[in-house]
This record gives C-alpha cells, sequence and structure tokens, in this order.
C-alpha cells in the first residue's frame, strides 16, 4: 500500500524548500525592520471565533471550515486566517493594556476546505502582520509598505497594489439601504437571495458571471463615504504617494471576511491566472469588541506564501540555492568513522556546516556525492590520517590542497574562510 498526501495540501521539501525559506526570511525581515513581532498561535480555535469574528455568511466560514468536535464535545476549527486568533490572544493576554500599537506577525498554515486548483490549497500557509490599537492612516500605509517591500526584496516584479476603502458604519449603512434597493430588482435564486438579506455586499464575492453580469449598475460602497472616511482614505493614498509606492483604486474590490472597515487592500500578479491575489488586508474597527475586547481599531494583512512562489516562479526568478555545505568528510574503515564523527561535530560545534559520507560507500562515490552537495572542503581519512593525527584539506573549486593536522582542523577552517 503508498500513500499520498492528503488533496489540496501544498507540501515543499528541498531544493524547492530553500525558495519557502527564503521568502519568509525577506517577509521576517520586512516585519521586524518596521519592528513588528513574532506572535505564535494555535493551529485550532473554538469555532464561535470564526463564526462570530470571520462573519457566519462568508464562504470561508459557511462552507470552508475543518470543523470538528474535540474529547470534550467542544466544537473546534482549524483556523482559516489569522487575523481572529492574533485578537482572541491580544485580549486574552491584556496586550491591548499596555504600549499601543500592538504589532505583531505570524506565519504558518492555514485551513479551506476549498475545490484545489492552481494556487488554491486546502492547506496553505500565509504570512501576515497586525498592528492593533491606532486608527491612523500613516499605520494603514506602513502595513502595505511591510508587503511591498518584502516583495520588492525577494525580487518579485510583475505585481500591483488595488486598494479601497470600505467607509464607516454610516457610509455601509447608506450603501446598504440603496444596494439593497438594487438587489430586489435583481433576479437571484433562493440560496442568495437570503445570503444577500443577511449582508448584501456579499453578493459581489459571488463568482458565477451570470451573478456578475446582474450587478453592472449596482451602487459602490466607494461613492458612499462619509467625510470623515474620504479624509481618511486619501491620508492614506498620499502616505502611500510619499513613500513611492504607486496603487490603482479599485471600488469592486470586496474582501471574503466580515470584518473589514475602511481602508482594503490587494497585491494581485498578473502571472497567475485565476488565483492572482498575493496578499489581502486591511482595517477592521468592530472586530474586537464583537470578540470581547475594548473598541479598538486592527489592520493587517495575510499573505499567500503559496502563490508568492508560483509568482516568482512564473517571473523565472532564480534562486540560488541556500544549501551550503562547508565540508564533507570521507572516512575510509571503521577507526576513521568515529574520528570522522568526532571532527566533524567539532566542526559543526565552530560554526561550520559540515557533513559525513555515510555508509560504506567506495572513495569515488563520496567524491561524487561531495561535488552533487557542493562541499567547499573535502577531508579523507584514513588509517594513515588517522596514524598521523594529519591531513589534508581539498578546494573543490580548484582541487588545491592544504595540509593540517586533525587536531587544528577547526582553527584551519577558521583561518581559510576568513
Ligand atoms: P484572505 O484574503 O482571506 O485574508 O487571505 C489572504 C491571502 O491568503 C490571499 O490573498 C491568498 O494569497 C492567500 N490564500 C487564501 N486562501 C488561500 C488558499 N485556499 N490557497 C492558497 N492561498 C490562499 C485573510 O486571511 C485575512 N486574515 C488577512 C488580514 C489580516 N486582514 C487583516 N489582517
Amino acid at each position: 500500500m503508498s500513500f499520498q498526501a492528503p488533496k489540496g495540501v501544498s507540501e515543499y521539501f528541498p531544493p524547492k524548500s530553500s525558495w519557502f525559506e527564503y521568502v519568509i526570511w525577506k517577509l521576517e525581515e520586512a516585519a521586524l525592520a518596521a519592528n513588528y513581532r513574532l506572535i505564535e498561535l494555535p493551529i485550532f480555535e473554538d469555532t464561535e471565533l470564526f463564526s462570530r469574528g470571520v462573519g457566519e455568511t462568508t464562504d470561508v466560514v459557511s462552507k470552508e471550515m475543518y470543523t470538528f468536535e474535540d474529547r470534550g464535545g467542544r466544537s473546534i476549527s482549524l483556523r482559516p486566517e489569522g487575523t481572529a486568533g492574533v485578537i482572541r490572544s491580544i485580549i486574552e493576554h491584556g496586550l491591548d493594556r499596555g504600549q499601543l500599537p500592538v504589532k505583531v506577525f505570524y506565519k504558518g498554515p492555514f485551513f479551506r476546505a476549498e475545490r484545489p486548483q492552481a494556487g488554491r490549497y486546502r492547506q496553505f500557509y500565509q504570512f501576515g502582520i497586525e498592528a492593533v490599537g491606532i486608527d491612523d492612516p500613516l499605520i494603514d500605509a506602513e502595513v502595505i509598505s511591510v508587503a511591498h517591500r518584502a516583495f520588492s526584496k525577494m525580487g518579485l516584479k510583475n505585481f500591483t497594489l488595488k486598494i479601497s476603502s470600505l467607509g464607516d458604519s454610516d457610509s455601509r449603512k447608506k450603501h446598504r439601504d440603496d444596494l439593497l434597493k438594487f438587489l430586489s430588482n435583481v433576479d437571484l435564486d433562493e440560496e442568495t437571495r437570503a445570503r444577500v438579506n443577511k449582508n448584501p455586499l456579499r453578493i459581489f464575492d459571488d463568482k458565477r458571471s451570470e451573478v456578475q453580469k446582474k450587478l453592472q449598475g449596482a451602487p459602490l460602497l466607494l461613492d458612499y463615504l462619509s467625510t470623515e472616511s474620504r479624509d481618511k482614505f486619501e491620508k492614506v493614498q498620499s502616505a502611500l504617494r510619499s513613500i513611492g509606492i504607486s496603487f490603482e483604486i479599485d471600488p469592486m474590490m470586496v474582501r471574503g471576511l466580515d470584518y473589514y472597515t475602511g481602508t482594503a487592500f490587494e497585491f494581485v500578479h498578473n502571472q497567475l491566472g485565476a488565483q492572482s491575489t498575493i496578499c489581502g488586508g486591511g482595517r477592521y474597527d468592530g472586530l474586537m469588541e464583537t470578540l470581547g475586547g475594548q473598541s479598538l481599531s486592527g489592520i493587517g494583512f495575510g499573505l499567500g506564501i503559496d502563490r508568492t512562489l508560483l509568482a516568482l516562479e512564473a517571473e523565472g526568478f532564480e534562486l540560488v540555492d541556500r544549501q551550503y555545505l562547508d565540508l564533507f568528510v570521507i572516512p575510509i574503515g571503521e577507526i576513521a568513522r568515529m574520528k570522522a564523527i568526532e571532527l566533524v561535530n567539532e566542526v559543526r560545534m565552530g560554526g561550520f556546516v559540515a557533513d559525513i559520507s555515510y555508509g560504506e560507500r567506495a572513495l569515488k562515490g563520496s567524491m561524487k556525492a561531495a561535488d552533487k552537495l557542493s562541499a567547499h572542503y573535502v577531508l579523507v581519512l584514513g588509517d594513515d590520517e588517522i596514524n598521523s593525527d594529519s591531513g589534508k584539506l581539498k578546494k573543490m573549486s580548484d582541487g588545491s590542497e592544504i595540509s593540517i593536522t586533525l587536531a587544528s582542523l577547526v582553527s584551519e577552517m577558521k583561518r581559510i574562510s576568513s
């Protein structure tokens, strides 16, 4: 019997896993540079956290959650997104009672039972940041700039930033009334109608082209912004301009989660086909209160690592494999094998990457392995070397050799690599 990974999960193994590490490393660098700190959260939470936080009418909650009963009869769900968990943790541990804004980043697997296709998985990886506690357009620009800087620094090119504003509750109420009026004259099936009555904005999520056609001429939220919301949105745009980030305003943008208010944004990549959004985020005014905390606003993004990797690949990006081997020791015979494990341990303690030719491989096969692993130096250990406590470090790039004593191996490695 042979096993396969469950349908629709993404996996990263060498050498491609280096790309995965590289992307996370660039994201972490960008977040740390803006003073965000790591928050590490559980992969499962109470189901209600998501139904309340993300919204019952969203696809994510109504159709895509992996929900199960735990042994204590509680309803648990694998996290479909990160924001609700971050806010839960901030409230639970009182982080919002300290220095504001609370600025955190997170990374890891997320789960949505979607129909798998290129760039859409059931287990996928996100890197996210959240800045919670202060409502300031400069923070909106900062959050956007973290994703922008990370994409740029990792070498990604063909991406576009789209922004919009979902306004405040007044703006949304006026728009909601007009949208409901508009939709009352549109022919919709029963299920869609029921959804629309709960949250008319969700209609823009509907991917069916016949529904999209019926939405032509529908009132757009951006035209309903209150003076205050418009002013904030303009300040976000000015801040983005002043840091040289170009953007397009997309009045049709709908984010798939219910908690958004004010600034909303997406980064899209033009070589990814249908699943082109590589990062999405926005401000959420009411989420913390909905989850039982104070009334504090927050903003953040979730960035799809899998899609970012596909985007890099589509651009023909070449990653120099980060696998790096300073020394490969080839022991010949049992005594040499024991000495090799001792020497390699010392070399690793000295801060170098070292490996051994394991098994009873012939010298020729071991040298081939050293080549494949791109080892910088090779040390062959046989009886002669052990007896004389000496050996030759062979530099693989030009074949030159340096005579050493085995006792001085680490200091020699330090000397030649400095
Ligand atoms: P989201 O737009 O649902 O937002 O997801 C963010 C990103 O995760 C998407 O733009 C996409 O790149 C990636 N993604 C989502 N679903 C999948 C999937 N099935 N397969 C592969 N990639 C996927 C959120 O999750 C919000 N929590 C973001 C946020 C943080 N808003 C404020 N703070």
